[in-house]
């Protein structure tokens, strides 16, 4: 992904100001087996041993007996021996717990789970044997890459004792990927797996990925979009996505596919698809018996269905579980599951009926089918009721089935949380979900519990990671962007874990030890969340995005007055949905009853939910004292000015970690700190103008720094009005057509002075359009409109800033910006914004 608005003295003053640290692009992720050089971490380690024996010589176990060595190698630059068998020395032991009892039996084997280790020691003959012992193959691979972690992180591995069972059977993620390569919602380049329509002939980053995802225990990946093709299960493909699965084989990671339900009509020859048809369900068997002939350890079928325009069971009077449970009938035999998603809704409700909901979709289709799925059917959940919103409260359909099986779909891309142009960390919002007590039964239920199947006594369920990683170097564009991917592993496999340890682990291992860093980087990323939140989605409003295109930039009005139904109800009186059962669509009255009343009652209902819950005139009080709309404008205001003080804490580890992450990153925050701009003043504009309330700090509306483009003096640029409106200050910009080159220019009356001269453009997909801006006759500024942002139109996706940091201006100054399009993009700009500039722009 290129980035826009990177300043080129950022670039330049960076050049060469790193000694000694290793430039990275991030492919390897957490996985980079650094070389140790703490005198003390290396001095623990002299005693570890020379040689590693695998106890038996199952695929997997050989891939972890080589990663062992691979770890060391890069870490210790020591070469571990293989040995065949028990060696007259101090050792490695990998192998099952059954092998390992029978090699050492004084050894207490702990009780583990499918998938579980134990890290241990064993003194025998006079040597010392570190034993990695797993329940199964898998276990013992992620018994390794725990040891090697612990390494990296520089802890003592001399006396071990870890014993850890994976808290969920399935561990899957899910890729959204096309056939034809492209992702739908990837922000990180092309498929890993697919080109052209059929499996890529290298799949070096398939297996590459398979090894990340296992180092972090997932064991499940779902390589197609779940608007799927209906190609994958023809035989010719089935051949082709056996390669994908025997490069996922040696990590322990199975593959899956996502299906269509009319896969027996369309790709079958059939007249139906019909689940209660015996001719169907017999389609069905011989399909599944063809896929294990050809991949013996394939994982089982992602299902999306009557949702979103895709074919389902409801076309023929049938319910999900009636569908769900022939194509569970047909893996059951195989060992295979199907993943039935809860994400079911109709997109074409009536946005005047006040009674209409579409939180209500998933509950409404599925609880009444509690109990009536086999046990090999997991009902895939979104952790709330909309859509991978900023904050959405959490799904009550996890609550209600309390005889089926259910796994939580949580989403690593940034779908609607900045498209991994923004830093924004997810864990701390997956854990709250997690946490969330739904008071099932009156006991304690944390949807954690419920998932796991502990709540409920459930054998099957777990986590669903929608990740979409793609073909650029460090998997997903932004390098801070992978500690998702990675707390995700490391979640599904321990909920109870903190996203505080998370993001340390992940910081030691992608980075490096030094506290600072460690520090810092947690610092950013624990708050990053909420950063991202106040400036886009206040008090349960959700994204306030463009909902119905590329879901990135601001766009406020598109929430309403169509049916997808993710209204936010605001008018010129109030704000919000009222969902309550007394005067609402009822929704909270789907939630068991301590947590219903809870959201029934305004004054108790949490404020960051308030909007979702209830609809308020912007005065309404909240908890805080501040009204409703005040809360609005500052925690915009906050929000934009913490997203820059994110770029003031990523530039205190100039020199502390390596060159090329730095400088990437660096750009990156800049970009999502000029963007947070956009997205304040689009947010507090559009309210202000509903409500037409003031911002009591008078800041809404008023730009004393600003001046815009169309009141420039203009030569060849014309002035347009943006839509919407709210995404261009002032509502307008100007543009350059038909024309090679187009002028802006204006006098500056400032006190003579320092300023940053901030050039607010809109950096289209269709062209790169080139400016230039001058002092009187000194350039002070050239940039090219070249980032991949998801628009051709000057919108608040587009919307991106240049600053030229330290301008020296005095009165009577000319500013010009000169615009040069290119292709379709004509080179469009909002306004220039001259502020004082303070020492720390200097660096
Ligand atoms: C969102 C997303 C779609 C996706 C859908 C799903 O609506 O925007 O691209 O297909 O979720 O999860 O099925």
């Amino acid at each position: 992904m290129k980035m826009p608005g990177v300043p080129v003295w950022v670039a330049c003053s960076l050049l060469g100001c790193v000694a000694g640290l290793r430039a990275e692009t991030g492919p390897a992720g957490w996985l980079r087996y650094a070389l140790i050089t703490d005198g003390s971490a290396l001095a623990q380690d002299q005693g570890l041993p020379a040689a590693a024996v695998a106890l038996d010589q199952s695929v997997i176990t050989v891939t972890a007996e080589q990663e062992l060595i691979r770890g060391v190698r890069g870490m210790l630059r020591r070469t571990v021996r293989e040995d065949t068998a028990l060696p007259d020395e101090d050792a490695f032991v990998l192998g099952t717990v059954d092998e390992m009892r029978r090699t050492f039996p004084d050894w207490a084997a702990p009780a583990l789970a499918g998938g579980g280790y134990s890290l241990g020691t064993s003194k025998r003959n006079g040597h010392s044997y570190i034993l990695i012992a797993g329940a199964d193959d898998r276990g013992t691979l992620y018994g390794i890459f725990r040891l090697l972690d612990k390494l990296a992180r520089l802890e003592n591995v001399s006396s071990l004792n870890d014993t850890e069972s994976p808290s969920a059977p399935i561990r899957w993620v899910n890729q959204w990927d096309n056939l034809d390569g492209s992702i739908e919602r990837g922000y990180a380049g092309r498929s890993i797996f697919f080109a052209d329509g059929t499996v890529r002939g290298d799949l070096t980053r398939a297996g590459e990925y398979a090894r990340l995802l296992s180092s972090v225990g997932i064991n499940g990946c779902t390589v197609n979009n779940v608007n799927a093709d209906l190609r994958v299960l023809t035989s010719d493909f089935l051949n082709q996505a056996a390669r994908i699965a025997d490069v996922f084989r040696p990590w322990g990671v199975r593959l899956s596919l996502s299906v269509d339900l009319s896969s027996p009509k369309v790709v079958g020859g059939l007249d139906t698809f019909d689940p209660l048809d015996p001719r169907v369900a017999a389609w069905w068997q011989t399909k599944v018996d063809e896929i294990y002939r050809r991949i013996p350890d394939f994982g089982g079928f992602v299902v999306k269905a009557d949702s979103e325009g895709r074919p389902g069971p409801s076309q023929y009077g049938r319910t999900p579980a009636e569908a769900a449970n022939v194509l569970a009938r047909a893996l059951k035999p195989h060992g295979g599951v199907i993943l039935y998603r809860g994400f079911v809704y109709n997109h074409h409700l009536d946005w005047r009926d006040l009674k209409a909901d579409r939180a209500r979709a998933g509950y409404d289709n599925f609880a009444y089918l509690d109990g009536k799925f086999e046990d090999n059917v997991i009902v895939q959940v979104k952790y709330g009721p909309i859509d991978f919103q900023v904050r959405e409260p959490v799904s009550p359909l996890f609550a209600a089935l309390q005889h089926t099986n259910q796994a939580i779909e949580l989403q690593i891309t940034q779908e609607y949380t900045g498209q991994q142009r923004h830093l924004v960390f997810l864990v701390p919002m997956w854990k709250e979900t997690l946490d969330f007590d739904l008071h099932a039964h009156q006991a304690d239920t944390p949807v954690k519990d419920i998932v796991t199947g502990k709540a409920f006594h459930r054998t099957s369920g777990g986590f669903v990671g929608v990740a979409n990683v793609g073909l650029d170097t460090n998997w997903l564009a932004h390098p801070l962007a992978m500690a998702n991917l990675y707390g995700f592993g490391r979640l599904a496999w321990n909920p109870n874990l903190t996203s505080k340890s998370i993001v340390d682990d992940w910081t030691r291992l992608t980075f490096n030890n030094v506290p600072k860093v460690v520090d810092t980087i947690g610092d950013m990323q624990l708050s990053s969340w909420r950063i991202y939140e106040d400036y886009t989605g206040p008090l349960g409003l959700g994204t306030l995005t463009d909902i119905i295109h590329v879901h990135y930039g601001p766009g406020i009005e598109s929430a309403e007055r169509n049916g997808w139904g993710q209204w936010i109800r605001a008018d010129q009186k109030g704000v919000g949905m009222d969902r309550s059962v007394a005067t609402g669509t009822g929704y909270v009255g789907q939630y068991p009853p301590a947590v219903a009343s809870l959201y029934e009652s305004l004054s108790s209902t949490p404020d960051n939910l308030l909007l979702f819950m209830h609809h308020v005139p912007y005065t309404y009080r909240l908890h805080s004292g501040k009204t409703v709309i005040q809360y609005i404008y500052d925690t915009h205001y906050e929000g934009a000015e913490k997203a820059a003080g994110l770029v003031e804490q990523w530039k205190s580890l100039r020199g502390a970690i390596d060159d090329e992450r730095f400088t990437k990153v660096l750009g990156l925050l800049h970009y999502q700190a000029g963007h947070a701009i956009v997205w304040r003043d689009a947010v507090c504009n559009w309210f202000f103008r509903m409500s037409g309330i003031p911002d009591a700090e008078g800041r809404v509306g008023h730009y004393p720094d600003r001046i815009e483009a169309e009141t420039m003096q203009l030569t060849g640029y014309a002035p347009v009005d943006v839509t919407p409106w709210e995404t261009a200050s002032d509502g307008k910009a100007v543009t350059c057509t038909n024309r090679q080159n187009c002028e802006a220019s204006v006098k500056l009356e400032r006190p003579p002075g320092w300023y940053n001269v901030a050039v607010q453009y809109f950096d289209q997909n269709n062209g790169a359009a080139s400016f230039k801006a001058f002092l009187n006759q000194q350039q002070i500024g050239a940039w090219a409109s070249n980032a991949d942002l998801p628009s051709d139109k000057p919108n608040g996706h587009t919307s991106t800033r240049y600053v030229i940091p330290q301008v020296a201006v005095r009165p009577g100054d000319t500013l010009r910006i000169e615009g040069a399009p290119n292709a379709g993009e004509p080179a469009p700009l909002d306004y220039v914004e001259l502020q004082p500039a303070t020492a720390k722009d200097a660096h």
